[in-house]
């Protein structure tokens, strides 16, 4: 018998991880791997595709999986609070995580534009919210300054235990298909995710533990695609808010990731976002947020177009849950029937 007790206990031996470490964990990791039933045979072309659910980590997005080691890391090192500047996910990841091991969280958000679960979720578990009047680039230059003047620790993915933490997806998914998929399509805000699966890969391909690595395929909102630029963005804007982010602090490792392994960015519209946000929460059941779709209107289009050919598996990252962002969801869906209370008007609402 063996409970699974979180990623860290899971790759110990793959993680910087003394064997005193007191570990603070919620049981992140360890996601599902759902292939994709309905969607591909519409599309009428031969491939697999996957999506890794990440959603279903104990917050609700992917950055648990950072977040577990960089505030264990924190605790080890005797940190009494964290901060992170964030679009909304980590920084519901840093106040739940801070809260389990019983240190502070303060978070800068972007003022008005982090969705309401997000929200929700740094208030209910106590930390300092401050929310600023700019948006998550400032924020993140504010947090690198602030840091280096109050005894707080960054837990934004500029501190080198959250990747380490976040490689842990591409093994997971290597062990589910015995090897790595030909190609690995995933939203591109921040650049962190992307460059954590290709180190993930990357170190299980060097040990001989797959024989070959993903072509990795980020994908950005066209109103937040400094990579399709060349350069940072002044003022990014898209309805997917997680990746509303105009100067990643991964720039780099996203290069590499890209060119390593052959792979490409490319943008999409808020219109093409919330088009696969919908087609998957319809067609396959899976409700993923906004920026988290972007992964399969990128899958989708590659395929089609004939950049993935047929006959590959391909994965698709689901960064974050749909319940995330009820507003976005609700606004895009049909207006529920509101009818009277009685059997005639129910059964003239079923059908009609
Ligand atoms: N998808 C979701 C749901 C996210 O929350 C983020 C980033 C990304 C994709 C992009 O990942 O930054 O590693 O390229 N959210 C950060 C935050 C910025 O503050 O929650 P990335």
């Amino acid at each position: 018998r063996t409970r699974y007790t979180g990623l860290i206990e899971r790759y110990r031996d793959r993680l910087p991880i003394k064997d005193d470490t007191r570990i603070i964990s919620l049981g992140e990791g360890n996601t599902p791997l759902i292939r994709l039933a309905n969607i591909p045979r519409e599309l009428g072309r031969e491939v697999d595709i996957y999506v890794k659910f990440e959603g279903l980590n104990p917050t609700g997005s992917f950055k648990d999986r950072g977040m577990t080691m960089a505030v264990t890391k924190a605790v080890e090192e005797g940190s009494k609070a964290i901060i992170c500047a964030s679009t909304g996910n980590t920084s519901a990841a840093a106040a739940a995580y801070a809260a389990r091991a019983g240190i502070t969280a303060f978070v800068l958000i972007p003022d008005g534009k982090i969705a309401l679960g997000k929200l929700a979720q740094a208030m209910m578990h106590g930390a300092t919210v401050i929310q600023i009047k700019g948006n998550f680039d400032e924020g993140m230059q504010l947090v690198k300054e602030v840091a280096g003047e109050a005894p707080v620790t960054i837990v934004n993915s500029i501190n080198p235990y959250r990747l380490q933490g976040q490689k842990t997806a591409a093994f997971e998914i290597v062990e589910a298909l015995g090897r790595a998929p030909d190609y690995h399509c995933l939203p591109v805000g921040n650049a962190g995710n992307i460059s954590a699966y290709w180190m993930g890969y990357s170190e299980y391909w060097r040990d001989g533990l797959t024989n070959r690595r993903p072509v990795m395929c980020g994908y950005q909102a066209s109103g937040a695609a400094p990579f399709l630029r060349g350069h940072p963005v002044e003022n990014p804007e898209t309805v997917a808010t997680a990746i509303r982010i105009g100067n990643p602090q991964s720039w780099d490792l996203a290069v590499n990731a890209k060119e390593e392994s052959g792979g490409w960015f490319d943008e999409f519209s808020d219109a093409d976002i919330l088009a696969a946000q919908k087609l998957l929460a319809r067609k396959e059941g899976v409700f993923c947020e906004p920026a988290s779709a972007i992964s399969v209107a990128g899958a989708l289009n590659d395929i089609r177009h004939g950049r993935i050919p047929e006959g590959s598996t391909v994965v698709c990252t689901l960064t974050g849950h749909g319940l995330k962002d009820p507003d976005t969801a609700i606004k895009q869906s049909e207006p529920v029937l509101t009818v009277d209370a009685t059997l005639d008007a129910v059964k003239g609402a079923i059908l009609d």
